[in-house]
């Protein structure tokens, strides 16, 4: 009957023709709906098992749909940190003939929470400033891009954990611009939108006794304008010094990719004289860490899980008194002896709790404490097997917050 219904897709999707297009996305049977912790929105969003693997639909009209999914697909091709889209679903029909509304086809974002699944019952203060520079660290590199976001809010971005801070991404293109160049007018307004946005959430968690009601929201929306300006500053600043100083180019970069950045293209120039020289970040990369991870172990993780990640097979190089072997080599042993029996020492039923980086982080941790307790080191195995059984079984699972998620 639907043989008016359209895929369009950058891949060949078959399964997509074997969803209920014809029933309006939110009386879905059951069976096919996957039970998600989801944030608010205006449109009818659902996640759905396909081919095991989970898809977040969103009913939207025709036109914005594909605007969506083109500029979707434009910022994965420009690396940023977004949801990736897998296809527009046009021309549903009713069984009784009546037009259904066009739907967004996205690829769920693994092991990413909406804010309002963060916190069980109470945001803590602290966890509201890392949200924050989360956020502020994704709208300095989307601006990087030269992509105008036009809504940010915490509730257009999805959180994943990244080493006990967290990672942002966005989610929600649907008023998003891609400029040559972002004028800094653009910047200022999406800054003053998140600044706002940011306000009006968190004094709604506390209209909702979720979040304490002494918790200085104004200060929230504040720092999210002064963490983007330290960054942004820090990433296009120009610097001027004497020409005999050539070390403070050295400098800057360490500093950039201290901060996860890599510099890909720098800009310098010299005084008539000579004497003097000014140096400016061009093009600046972020995921200096990530890169780095990848290149030695094929992981694709978080930048701050990275970061730990390269100093643990570093310090693993060390203790090995394999300082002069290179670093590539090293990282295929660590992974064999080390990361890997870590991970698989967790049972299955528990693994999907935490991505495999992330539990990794909290087993270092773990490990730090109890050997701090005990005055000397404890082993991998006796303090993973002390995790697991007192903390990660305890750990509420991050699935279950669904019921708390309010449309
Ligand atoms: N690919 C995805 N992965 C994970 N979660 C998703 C994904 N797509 C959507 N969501 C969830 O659905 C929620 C709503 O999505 P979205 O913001 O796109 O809807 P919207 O109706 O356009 O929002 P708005 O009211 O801001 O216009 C998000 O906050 C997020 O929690
Ligand atoms: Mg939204």
């Amino acid at each position: 009957m639907s043989t008016s219904l359209r895929i369009t897709a950058a891949s060949v999707e078959p399964e997509l023709f074997d969803l209920p297009w014809h029933i309006p996305l939110k009386a879905w049977p059951k069976e096919t709906i996957a039970a998600l912790p989801r944030g608010i929105s205006r449109h009818i969003v659902r996640f759905v098992h396909l081919d095991g693997r989970v898809i977040a639909i969103k009913e939207i009209g025709e036109k914005v749909a594909h605007r969506e999914y083109d500029m979707l697909r434009n910022l994965g091709r420009i690396g940023a940190p977004a949801v990736a889209p897998l296809a527009v679903v046009t021309g549903r029909i009713r069984e009784d003939g009546k037009p259904l509304e066009a739907a967004l086809i996205t690829e769920h974002l693994a092991y990413s929470l909406p804010y309002r699944a963060l916190f069980g019952q109470w945001l803590k203060p602290e966890t509201a400033n890392r949200l924050i520079d989360a956020l502020s660290i994704l709208l300095v590199r989307l601006h990087l891009l030269g992509f105008y976001w036009g809504d940010v809010s915490l509730s257009n971005t999805l959180f994943r954990r990244d080493a006990g801070e967290f990672a942002a991404y966005l989610v929600d293109a649907e008023t998003g611009e891609l400029h040559e160049n972002l004028s800094p007018g653009k910047r200022a307004y999406d800054i003053d939108v998140a600044r706002t946005n940011i306000i009006g959430e968190l004094m709604d968690l506390q209209s909702g006794e979720m979040l304490d009601e002494d918790a200085d929201v104004v200060g929230l929306g504040n720092r999210l304008q002064e963490r983007y300006n330290t960054l942004w500053g820090e990433l296009t600043r120009v610097d001027s010094f004497a020409s005999t100083e050539r070390w403070r180019v050295d400098d800057r970069i360490n500093r950039l990719n201290s901060l996860g950045f890599d510099v890909g293209e720098l800009a310098m120039s010299s005084d008539s004289s000579g004497s003097s020289v000014s140096i400016q970040p061009k093009v600046v990369d972020a995921g200096h860490y990530n890169r780095q991870i990848m290149r030695l172990t094929g992981m694709n993780v978080e930048e701050n899980q990275a970061r730990r990640l390269l100093n643990d097979i570093k310090s693993y190089r060390a203790l090995g008194g394999r300082g002069d072997q290179d670093l590539t080599v090293v990282a295929r042993d660590w992974l064999v002896n080390i990361f890997q029996p870590a991970v698989n020492a967790v049972p299955v039923n528990l693994r999907g709790r935490l991505q495999p980086a992330e539990l990794y982080h909290e087993l270092l941790e773990h490990r730090w404490y109890m050997s701090e307790a005990a005055g000397h080191d404890v082993s991998m195995a006796y303090s993973t097997r002390s995790y697991i059984e007192s903390i990660l079984v305890h750990r509420p699972d991050e699935r279950a917050l669904l019921g708390q998620v309010t449309e």
